[in-house]
């Protein structure tokens, strides 16, 4: 008899490519990660951490809990560190879902929700966006007696579309109240949109609504693992029982404190993209390149008006050493999203796309 368990085979999450066969040092432009790296101190703690490497870290992750806590004026009892954002939207499905019950996301998210969802035996339910923007209508009308919880990215990962504070406040007034809403805050540091107001900001005093925040983004330290869950007491304390006891690194930890001390760090990233993300897009409305406004530290590109496929740009790219993500995972197989790098870096992918499109 053949041991048998459980298939999932078909929710492996495939990331950005980081290596092409053949390129020597390409330019990684597929994962949404930083421009300019980490903060100094953050590096340098990490390189202190490194004489403690025989201990298990601290199961609580307490001094940067209360960093978090201090940083964002929030109570230690509130906030969850986990393993990479991934790791609180995982908790979470595993606390709240029972087998069936149902899990909303729109219909271009972050892939992780479905997978996540359908690893805790929740049913996936799409609801449809309108032009790669969530749609509250869309959300709600996808409402059953089974809907667990309401996945939202806001900006969204992968179309660079958000919604605005009055959409936001007015999708968890017409949910049922024992729907969870998680807004996830990814990439809300680059947002200096006036209309927008991060999910923690809306949401610190509800009952039913859990945020997630990454440190991989706009803190430079995606390979640390390091994110965090910000919601209601119990919801929080369901998620510390059943998280694995020493999931956060030691390392991430301590680096954590210093990128969140790093207040001008923080900024010259927020000013560095927001000055690339202006010409990006300034250079994709030249030359008639169908995409987002700018938002967050992404664009995804569309080319169904063009003579050239996605796959085909992919390739050319390719030719300049540098890797953007194909889209096919998430739908979207005429797209292709890319992520604003440093200096040269953004030089040479305006180049390219110039070379391409400029007819
Ligand atoms: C919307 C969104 N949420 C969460 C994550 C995962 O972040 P982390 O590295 O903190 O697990 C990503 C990463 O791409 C993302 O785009």
């Amino acid at each position: 008899m053949s041991l048998r368990f459980k298939n999932f085979s078909n929710l492996k999450y495939v990331g950005g490519l980081s290596q092409i066969k053949n390129i020597k040092n390409p330019i990684k432009l597929s994962a949404n990660e930083s421009a300019l790296g980490p903060s100094k101190k953050a590096i340098s703690a990490f390189v202190k951490n490194s004489k403690k490497l025989s201990r298990y870290p601290d199961g609580n992750s307490n001094i940067l809990t209360q960093s978090i806590s201090k940083n964002f004026k929030l109570n230690p009892n509130n906030i969850i560190i986990g393993n990479g954002s991934d790791e609180i939207i995982s908790l979470a499905c595993q606390l709240f879902l029972k087998p069936n019950d149902e899990v909303i996301v729109t219909e271009y998210s972050f892939l992780m929700y479905r997978i996540y969802a359908k690893i805790h035996g929740g049913k996936v339910i799409s609801a449809p966006e309108d032009n790669f923007k969530a749609n509250i209508d869309s959300i709600l009308a996808k409402v059953t007696a089974r809907t667990k919880i309401v996945f939202l990215a806001n900006p969204n990962n992968p179309t660079g579309t958000y919604l605005d504070k009055n959409e936001m406040l007015l999708l968890r007034k017409k949910l049922r109240s024992n729907i969870l809403l998680v807004v996830d805050d990814a990439y809300f540091e680059f947002v200096i949109n006036n209309d927008y107001v991060s999910g923690l900001n809306l949401f610190k005093n509800f009952s039913n609504v859990l945020i997630t925040r990454s440190f991989s983004k706009i803190h430079g330290l995606a390979s640390l693992r390091l994110g965090w869950g910000y919601g209601p007491k119990n919801i929080i304390s369901g998620m510390k029982l059943i998280k694995p006891p020493f999931n956060v690194n030691s390392a991430a930890q301590v680096a954590g404190v210093e990128a969140l001390r790093d207040k001008k760090w923080l900024q010259k990233n927020i000013d560095h993209n927001r000055k690339w993300a202006d010409i990006f897009f300034e250079n994709f409305v030249n030359l008639g390149i169908l995409t987002n406004v700018p938002v967050a530290n992404f664009f995804l590109m569309h080319f169904n008006n063009k003579q050239i496929t996605a796959d085909q740009v992919f390739d050319k790219f390719i030719k300049s050493k540098i890797i953007l993500r194909k889209m096919k995972a998430y739908g979207l197989p005429n797209s292709l999203r890319v992520t604003i790098g440093n200096n040269s870096e953004n030089n040479l992918f305006l180049k390219t796309l110039n070379k391409i499109f400029d007819v």
